[in-house]
């Protein structure tokens, strides 16, 4: 028998004397204004109605519940809130049951948490990843979970934002059930109407015990905190959450809610938060390309990879991974076995780690081949081009994909700078031609960059994203230049960097002040781990074309006429005695520093950290704002999660142009002008930061504007 269903966001139907209330608020149920107005109202009417006995809990669709609404925050609170609504839940006389299917994550998990009792099916996922927005767990969460499975548990789980299996969460004790088949109505009316038949009453999980041992909760903490204190530092809401938590031991529950609360808006409130969330939502929005919606890709099964150097090889080992057949061809047999071994290696260091068996990896390496002859290719569906950066070699090898591939197969280069159009143009079907810029090691980096040449069909645009969402990359669409979105804003933040190394900071210095900013490495750091080779190479090509007023700083050129290129030849702009961990500041590397600005005619001057970050900053939002001018990134937010994934912005300040938002863009535009009166050659305001300035709207008005 259905009830009246009080909003249409929680339905409420009668099944004997147990009321199940169901979340529908696709695609996730999450936890907005009116599923919690329902969900209250439904409680207040099975608490007033003596025909129900009790309460399950369920969500419609693929999920029980994905948390809060996180597009609610940041917006004016409308209530109920839901600590309130998850009071209620617990505070019940009657007995109520989650039954988890899908995922329970963050508030949903608290909803869970507040029942009385929990079951999972098969195949749940239960979590509170609130640390991965810059928040915590605020419904109750950081109360309710280590009452019940301890301290240490249950920081592990809040700090890492990671998600249990149900067989995981049973083990824990976090739920009381598995449900066998993956009906979660049928196995959480089963189960509620065995506690009605025992008479087991309602139970709450604030009055559970797992803390009545005091030393090795706090030893927990202590424990939890000097980790965070290593690993997150910077980051607000992982030292909140365990502030929660040693709450739990010295408070009574109410008290604690009210520290919880009282830590959680301040997190709210953070701009770690702000980034965070545009992150999140960015990462969803930028699989959302036009060509995306207008076609659907094409068969995805065998892969052929050109190449088998640091590419690809990377290249291959992400397809391997995916569980892709991958055939590889090299110029030579010799070049051939390097490849095959560049492949192998990977494989073999996680053996070694003992994170893989001998067996696994023989059996991905089953689904690999390798060739000299490229009609081995004849039935790949994709193939990714990763040989020398040389437009000729390049497109000698697409002479020969042209020959030799089927009908309707993908044609992709990985070039880092070259003309992708010039690539289609010079063969005989330049709509199947794309770019797949990956980064290195391409087994791990994240960011794919789907460079859109002219004539690419839209299919074969989607054929991309399909492949970047099988290897689990994070693909960003961009538009053919030099550099394409992120190499070409690098070499621009870079001459900012080699500017102010000139003008008078040291590189350690420099490397230093972005590390506290928050990228894992300076950038002085990355020259020497990318190899001071490959620039140097580029820099001497370019060098008849380059602008002779621009300002030319040689302190690289320096160091690579002596053959110190970074970690790989033992030195660069660090000392590298005993390998890459190794690194030692260098005064030789400073005296030639000091020559170069002698020679330039430049008498050095400080700068403090903090302008060292207003430059920097400056330098790669002003080129930023070019890309998105120009077309090259859809929208700011694609060049924000380019930024993020492949180049160690961080994630928490939520890309370059959140940052730029957050700072204030007429105070960018600012700097801009005051570092012009020393280089107004490089330093020219963008023509979009100007605009927006003048219409004093912010870079997020442009993510909306699509
Ligand atoms: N609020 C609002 N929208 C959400 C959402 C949420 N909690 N979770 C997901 N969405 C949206 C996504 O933005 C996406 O929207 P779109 O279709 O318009 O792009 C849509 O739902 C589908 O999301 P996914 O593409 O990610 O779908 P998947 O099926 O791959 O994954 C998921 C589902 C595992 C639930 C994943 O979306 C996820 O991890 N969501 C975030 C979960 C989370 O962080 N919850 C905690 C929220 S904070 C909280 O609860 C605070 C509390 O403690 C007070
Ligand atoms: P690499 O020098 O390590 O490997 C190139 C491989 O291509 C060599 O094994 C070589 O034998 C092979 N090769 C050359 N000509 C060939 C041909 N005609 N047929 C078959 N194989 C041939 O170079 P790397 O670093 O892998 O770069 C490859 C491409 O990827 C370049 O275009 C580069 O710009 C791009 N790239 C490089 C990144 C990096 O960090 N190294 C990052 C992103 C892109």
């Amino acid at each position: 028998m259905s009830c009246d269903t009080p909003l249409p966001t929680v339905e409420s139907t009668l099944h004997e004397s147990i009321l199940v209330l169901t979340l529908d608020n696709p695609p996730v149920n999450a936890l907005g204004v009116e599923v919690r107005r329902g969900l209250l109202a439904a409680l207040d009417s099975a608490a007033d109605n003596p025909a129900v006995e009790g309460i399950l809990i369920l969500g419609a669709g693929r999920h029980f519940c994905g948390g809060a609404d996180i597009r609610e925050f940041g917006k004016p609170p409308q209530p109920p809130a839901l600590p309130e609504l998850v009071k209620r839940i617990e505070a019940c006389a009657k007995p109520v049951v989650a039954a988890i299917h899908g995922v329970a994550l963050g508030g949903g998990l608290e909803v869970a948490l507040a029942a009385h009792y929990r079951l999972a099916v098969r195949g749940a996922r239960l979590g509170l990843p609130e640390v991965q927005l810059g928040l915590l767990p605020g419904a109750g969460g950081t109360q309710r979970l280590p009452r019940l499975i301890g301290a240490k548990a249950a920081l592990e789980l809040m700090l890492s934002g990671r998600h249990l299996s149900a067989e995981q969460a049973l083990e824990l004790g976090l739920v009381d059930r598995l449900g066998d088949s993956d009906d979660a109505q049928a196995e959480g009316l089963a189960y509620l109407g065995q506690l009605l038949a025992s008479q087991a009453g309602a139970r709450r999980t604030r009055d559970a015990l797992a803390l009545s041992d005091l030393a090795p909760q706090r030893a927990a903490i202590a424990a939890a905190r000097e980790q965070a204190g290593k690993k997150s530092r910077g980051l607000l809401s992982p030292h909140h959450i365990i502030q929660a938590v040693e709450a739990t031991l010295d408070r009574p529950f109410e008290d604690g809610l009210k520290e919880e609360r009282r830590l959680f808006l301040e997190c709210l409130d953070s701009p770690q938060r702000a980034g965070l969330v545009h992150a999140f939502f960015a990462e969803r929005e930028v699989l959302k390309a036009p060509e995306t919606r207008a076609a659907a890709p094409r068969a995805l099964e065998q892969i052929g990879v050109v190449g088998g150097g640091t590419m690809g090889a990377g290249i291959a080992v992400a397809a391997l991974d995916a569980g892709l057949q991958v055939t590889m061809i090299e110029r030579d047999q010799a070049a051939l076995a390097r490849g095959r071994g560049n492949v192998e290696k990977v494989y073999d260091g996680l053996i070694d780690k003992g994170r893989l068996s001998a067996a696994d990896k023989a059996a991905t390496l089953a689904r690999f081949s390798a060739s000299i002859d490229y009609r081995a290719l004849a039935q790949a569906d994709l193939v990714i081009e990763a040989v020398f950066e040389d437009m000729a070699a390049k497109q000698a090898v697409f002479k020969e994909l042209d020959r030799v591939c089927k009908a309707g197969a993908v044609l992709a280069s990985n070039t880092s700078y070259l003309d992708i159009n010039v690539i289609a143009q010079s063969i005989s079907r330049p709509a199947d031609v794309i770019g797949l810029h990956f980064f290195s090691p391409a087994n791990i980096m994240k960011l794919l960059e789907i460079v859109v040449p002219a004539k690419v069909a839209a299919q074969v645009v989607a054929t991309a994203f399909e492949l970047a969402k099988k290897l689990h990359k994070v693909p960003v669409r961009a538009g053919v230049c030099d550099g394409f979105i992120g190499n070409r804003i690098l070499a621009v933040y870079r001459q900012a960097v080699d500017a102010m190394l000139e003008d008078g900071a040291s590189p350690y210095q420099i490397d230093q002040a972005l590390r506290d900013f928050g990228f894992p490495m300076g950038p002085f750091q990355v020259a020497d781990l990318a190899g001071g080779d490959i620039g140097w190479a580029t820099r001497k090509r370019k060098a008849a074309t380059r602008d002779p007023k621009a300002r030319y700083v040689q302190v690289a050129d320096r160091l690579c006429e002596r053959g110190w290129f970074g970690q790989k030849t033992g030195r660069g702009y660090y000392l590298y005695p005993q390998g890459p961990r190794s690194a030692s500041e260098d005064p030789e590397v400073l005296a030639i520093i000091d020559a170069e600005r002698q020679r330039a005619g430049i008498t050095p001057r400080t700068f403090s950290d903090a302008q060292i970050i207003r430059r920097y900053m400056a330098a790669m939002i002003n080129e930023a704002a070019n890309v998105v001018h120009e077309g090259i990134a859809l929208r700011p937010l694609d060049l924000d999660i380019a930024l993020i994934h492949g180049y160690g912005f961080p994630r928490y300040r939520g890309g370059p142009l959140k940052y730029a938002d957050q700072y204030g863009l007429p105070q960018v535009l600012a700097d801009i002008r005051e570092f012009a009166e020393d280089d107004p050659q490089f330093w020219k305001p963008s023509p979009l930061l100007v605009a927006l300035v003048e219409r004093e709207a912010n870079f997020d008005s442009l993510n909306h504007a699509h």
